[in-house]
């Protein structure tokens, strides 16, 4: 019997795994209160809603933004956090997951992880009887991807009918991009090389959920007219054969000839960290459209929305 506190949806507890997954009134529900904590307002009726939950996070990779988004948020919302990485844990030693999330299930009350292979985290929430929250994996960056949604409607309304661009390796923020297409109404234009472009098989199966996805592998057409361009670095996390990727990619920097074919009040985000002059130019990151730091302080009320959203 587990002695952490999560609210369960029957016996399940609510874990926040990858955006295909949910209903879009659940993702509403989070950026509402996201929103709503940002301003200050106590959607709970109090303060400090998670007052005595504790959370775990497992970092597998590096991280700046989440780790400090999670533990900043936790501890705002009357909660603590600890942090286990693969190095210092015995997940380094061969430990299985599924192990661990048994044993973490006894000490928190959700447990956050950042790895690499998705089965991993699948993984997790089987054998977890706490939430899980993803916080990136090889495949999906589902938080990430919520704050980008949250920071765009902040500045310019409502996604739907907007043409969202993303620029270059279709990676783990692209596919959340994907899912999140299905729900928000954009148009998603994905301008990655052939070789890079995120599988057929999750574009088919987000336009079979609703999505209005264009492969468009030229990025000055896929630009004309965007109301918001998205780039990543060209090599993430993990990555072998960095040389190769930036020469396949070269082609696709987001620079000032390409944000001038946009429309004139077109965003500009990057989830950071920045590679200045590969995927974006300085102009650009620090330009006029570029609302990257504000996404990136978006990062910590998304979590907050996330966090209340699984356990309360
Ligand atoms: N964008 C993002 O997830 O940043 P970190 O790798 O710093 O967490
Ligand atoms: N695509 C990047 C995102 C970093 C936040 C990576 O996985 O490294």
């Amino acid at each position: 019997m587990s002695t952490a506190h999560s609210k369960k949806r029957g016996n399940e507890p609510r874990h926040f795994l990858n955006l295909d997954q949910f209903e879009t009134s659940s993702l509403r529900r989070i950026l509402d209160l996201a929103l709503a904590l940002k301003r200050g307002d106590q959607p709970f009726g109090k303060d400090r809603p998670l007052s005595g939950r504790i959370l775990a996070m497992i970092f597998e990779k590096p991280s700046t933004r989440t780790r400090v988004s999670f533990e900043v948020g936790m501890k705002q919302l009357g909660g603590d956090s600890v942090v286990l990485t693969k190095a210092d844990s015995q997940l380094g030693r061969g430990e299985t997951v599924a192990d661990t999330a048994r044993v973490l299930s006894r000490y928190v009350n959700a447990i956050m992880i950042r790895t690499d292979k998705p089965q991993k985290l699948t993984d997790l929430a089987a054998y977890a009887s706490v939430p899980v929250i993803n916080g990136l994996t090889d495949s999906t960056h589902p938080c990430q991807v919520m704050a980008d949604v949250m920071t765009y409607e902040e500045h310019r309304g409502p996604l739907k009918d907007r043409v969202v661009t993303w620029i270059g390796d279709g990676n783990n923020v692209a596919v959340s991009w994907i899912h999140a297409a299905a729900h928000f109404g954009c148009i998603l234009r994905l301008a990655c090389p052939e070789a890079l472009m995120p599988s057929s098989a999750v574009i088919e199966a987000a336009r079979r959920n609703g999505a209005r996805i264009e492969v468009v592998p030229d990025p000055v057409t896929a630009a004309r007219e965007a109301d918001l361009i998205l780039t990543d670095t060209w090599v993430s996390m993990g990555e072998a054969d960095a040389k190769r990727k930036e020469a396949v990619l070269a082609g696709y920097q987001v620079n000032d000839a390409l944000m001038a074919l946009t429309r004139p009040d077109s965003l500009f985000m990057h989830c950071l960290p920045a590679h200045r002059g590969l995927e974006v130019t300085d102009s650009v990151l620090d330009g006029p459209h570029s609302v990257v730091w504000d996404e990136a302080e978006n990062r910590m009320h998304v979590q907050k929305g996330i966090l209340s959203w699984c356990l309360l």
